[in-house]
């Protein structure tokens, strides 16, 4: 008996892909404030140094009332989130706004949106 490959799985990951960077493309139009660095412009691969940087600052500042990736607690659940730069710039953490650089803003986003 011959054991089928399944080119399936493949095809499923470069859908999971292509529609990813779909949504980071079209979901966010942000206000003219975040174009400085608008991190869902480009593509996040797990991989992502920025997604390493922006989980460990998410782990400090963000879980807390987030929850462990995301999940929810005080503060609402992000996973399948796609935040604007420009609402955490200015918005959270939500007992520190504006505390974040906007670099941080940018990893800290590129891991939010990483959690599917
Ligand atoms: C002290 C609690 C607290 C902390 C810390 C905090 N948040 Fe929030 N966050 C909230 C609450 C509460 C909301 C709901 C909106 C509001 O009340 O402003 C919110 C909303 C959000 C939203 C919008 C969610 C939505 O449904 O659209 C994002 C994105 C977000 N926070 C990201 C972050 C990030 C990133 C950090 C860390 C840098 C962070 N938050 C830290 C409490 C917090």
């Amino acid at each position: 008996m011959k054991v089928q490959s399944t080119p399936k799985t493949m095809t499923l990951l470069v859908s999971i892909m292509v529609l990813s960077l779909a949504l980071f493309g079209c979901g966010t139009t942000p206000t003219p404030k975040a174009s400085v660095s608008d991190p869902s412009a480009s593509s996040q691969t797990p991989g992502d140094p920025a997604v390493a940087r922006g989980l460990s600052l998410f782990n400090t500042q963000c879980s807390v009332c987030h929850g462990k990736n995301g999940s929810g607690g005080s503060g609402p659940r992000l996973i399948d989130k796609t935040p604007l730069a420009s609402y955490v710039q200015a918005n959270m953490p939500r007992n520190k706004p504006g505390s974040l650089t906007s670099e941080q803003v940018s990893d800290v986003i590129a891991y939010i949106t990483s959690l599917k």
